[in-house]
């Protein structure tokens, strides 16, 4: 099935762009994911040469956990996107070579694969283009990247899986390609949400958790920028935070005014790992994150208009802090 959606996803690819190569060009297709998805989550975006099997999601994992990655062997992928927090740092901005403080906070990488674009500002168009950013950055990973590349070289275990998996030296191509197969693998939705909203088991939450997706998705307007399945549209908006971190978000890729404050829309699938929130990690809490709605937003001159005050009880804040609990999936957490 995989190879069978790897064959199809290159030939479609591959009729669009011809024989040239582009270590970048991407396409997108429609199918299964990296493991096998049940849930309708969308589209997925491929790169033009794209193959996903066991062993390039092993290859991937490898150089995920590795600190050699990074320019003087402290830091890896993982450093930032523990397993045990879904792939996120627990930090309020992440922390990369020599201690350097980034400038934002680490998002989870769980169900990455859908992504239409990527980073809170949506700058990157690809998933296998991405991890090139962390490596160079100054304050992540700190690469020349063909100087990392001639390291990773003489690695014997990386440069013989270079050439069994991918029929090439180990190279940008293989280790972006490979990092990417990792990530797709990272597919989450078994949650208790799940079991209970997509396949019927009733006692898979309490009566609080279903109450709590109730007034979510009907009482309030939060299901029209976070809906099930994803709970994303991936729309870059401002959701009204003032941020106190001089992050202009999209406006520092458009350099329009109308963009300034505007963010990409997180997923809030395992949100009960990922604290603290939003993209400079400037709330601490769940609980202080409903209270941020209440009110009705910070007032952002770009603020998007569905977000206006409201008034819940205590219970009715109870149930929607269990229903955000109940969107904790264990299931790929717990394996590494
Ligand atoms: C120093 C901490 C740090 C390291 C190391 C790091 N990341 Fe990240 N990662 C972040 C932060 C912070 C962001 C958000 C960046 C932004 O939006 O500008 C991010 C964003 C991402 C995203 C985009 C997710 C999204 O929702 O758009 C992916 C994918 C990702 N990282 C994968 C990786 C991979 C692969 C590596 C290793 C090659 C890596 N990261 C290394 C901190 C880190
Ligand atoms: C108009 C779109 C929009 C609506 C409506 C909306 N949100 Fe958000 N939400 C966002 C954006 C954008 C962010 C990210 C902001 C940032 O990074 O600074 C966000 C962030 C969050 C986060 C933090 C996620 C993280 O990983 O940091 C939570 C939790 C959340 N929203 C819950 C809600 C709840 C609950 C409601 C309803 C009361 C709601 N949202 C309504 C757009 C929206």
């Amino acid at each position: 099935m995989n190879q069978f959606r790897a064959i199809a996803s290159y030939l479609k690819c591959s009729t669009i762009f011809g024989a040239a190569f582009f270590l970048f060009s991407s396409c997108s297709a429609d199918g299964g994911t990296g493991s096998g998805s049940i849930l309708p989550m969308g589209q997925i975006s491929y790169d033009s040469i794209h193959l996903y099997n066991a062993e390039t999601v092993n290859l991937g994992r490898k150089l995920f956990f590795d600190k050699r990655l990074s320019v003087n062997n402290t830091v890896a992928c993982a450093s930032c996107h523990l397993p045990a927090l879904a792939f996120t740092d627990g930090r309020k901005k992440a922390v990369g070579i020599n201690n350097n403080a980034t400038m934002r906070n680490a998002p989870t990488l769980l169900n990455v694969e859908y992504q239409p674009h990527f980073m809170f500002d949506g700058a990157v168009p690809t998933l296998e283009m991405q991890a090139l950013v962390p490596l160079k950055d100054t304050n992540e990973m700190g690469n020349d990247i063909q100087q990392l590349i001639e390291k990773l070289r003489h690695v014997p275990e990386y440069q013989q899986l270079a050439k069994s998996l991918y029929a090439r030296e180990f190279d940008a191509f293989v280790l972006t390609r490979a990092l990417g197969s990792f990530q797709r693998s990272l597919i989450s939705q078994n949650s208790p949400f799940d079991q209970w909203f997509y396949h019927a088991d009733e006692h898979a939450v309490s009566g609080s958790v279903k109450n709590g997706y109730r007034i979510f998705s009907d009482k309030l307007y939060c299901a029209s920028c976070h809906p099930a399945p994803t709970f994303t549209t991936y729309d870059i908006l401002s959701n009204g935070r003032d941020s106190l971190s001089n992050d202009e978000g999209l406006y520092r890729i458009t350099g329009l005014t109308k963009d300034i404050g505007k963010f990409k829309i997180p997923t809030l699938r395992n949100i009960a790992l990922t604290g603290p929130y939003m993209h400079d990690g400037s709330v601490q809490s769940l609980r202080e994150v409903i209270h941020y709605y209440a009110k009705g937003g910070d007032g952002h001159p770009n603020q998007d208009q569905r977000i206006i005050s409201f008034d819940l009880s205590d219970e009715e804040i109870k149930d929607l802090l269990d229903f955000f609990e109940s969107l904790t999936d264990t299931s790929l957490i717990t394996s590494y």
